[in-house]
């Protein structure tokens, strides 16, 4: 991490937590964390615990996400939910083009274009999902996909609209593995991102953007990715569905960051 840039540690609860179960978690994050103020915190739940969850979070440092959203505003689109639909109840942040969308969901670099802009008008902080599947980067393919995946999903944006994306990596062999990349090799990959994104968008806007590293992120791995330049924080997905662990996950990171 660096100066420039505040951390943020994002839960990605995915498929998990009953409305009531998702209230006791927040409830219990808000006691662990209520001195926290030099790590961004946001929780992303189900769609349908997004409304209840605003209401306990209110006045609280813990902000909350969607898992995902429809670029169109509205109209005969059975099943989706769209970014006004997501401020209203609630939600600042949407995670977009996550690896299981795309590999489950059919999500192109297309879509998740249409989905990161839909997000930008909305008002809602997009957290563009990039990362190369284990096939890839064992045949040295990692680079051509990470490129082509920022160049698809960021195409035709400003850098205005560019200094209001977060970008999570997340290599899909370390999601839900136990297998957590290097911090080395993490860096690596973000260090290739930010160079990108500055090719295309201006070194200052490459220099403010916080890139989120994610894949068997746990409380006794997090100090050491925090420490490489261009890890600006972490999208958690198991270690984030219990308080006591998200809360370690949090305070280890502001460890490195008061440093
Ligand atoms: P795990 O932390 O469970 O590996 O999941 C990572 C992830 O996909 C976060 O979006």
């Amino acid at each position: 991490m660096s100066p420039l840039r505040k951390p943020i540690i994002v839960g990605n609860w995915k498929l998990n937590k009953t409305i009531k179960e998702a209230i006791n978690l927040v409830t219990q994050l808000k006691r662990l964390l209520a001195d926290m103020d030099v790590v961004d915190m946001v929780v992303c739940p189900p769609f349908t615990a997004i409304s209840d969850l605003s209401e306990v979070l209110m006045e609280s440092n813990i902000r909350l996400g969607a898992q995902d959203l429809y670029w169109e505003e509205k109209g005969a689109f059975t099943g989706e939910v769209s970014g006004s639909l997501l401020k209203e109840a609630g939600a600042e942040f949407v995670v977009i083009g996550h690896s299981e969308r795309r590999q489950f969901f059919h999500e192109t670099n297309e879509t998740v274009n249409k989905k990161t802009k839909a997000a930008l008008r909305n008002g809602l902080c997009p957290i563009t999902c990039v990362g190369e599947l284990l096939a890839e980067r064992e045949s040295g393919k990692t680079f051509q996909v990470i490129e082509n995946q920022l160049k698809g999903s960021f195409a035709g944006f400003s850098p205005a609209e560019m200094k209001q994306v977060i970008v999570a990596y997340e290599p899909v062999w370390a999601i839900g593995t136990g297998k957590v990349a290097s911090p080395a090799q993490a860096q690596e990959a973000h260090a290739f991102i930010r160079r990108k994104l500055a090719e295309t968008f201006g070194q200052e806007t490459a220099n403010g953007l916080r890139i989120q590293y994610g894949g068997s992120v746990k409380a006794d791995n997090i100090a050491d990715l925090m420490r490489e330049a261009d890890i600006d924080g972490a999208l958690v997905g198991g270690a984030s569905l219990d308080a006591q662990s998200f809360a370690d996950i949090v305070r280890n990171a502001a460890l490195v960051a008061v440093k």
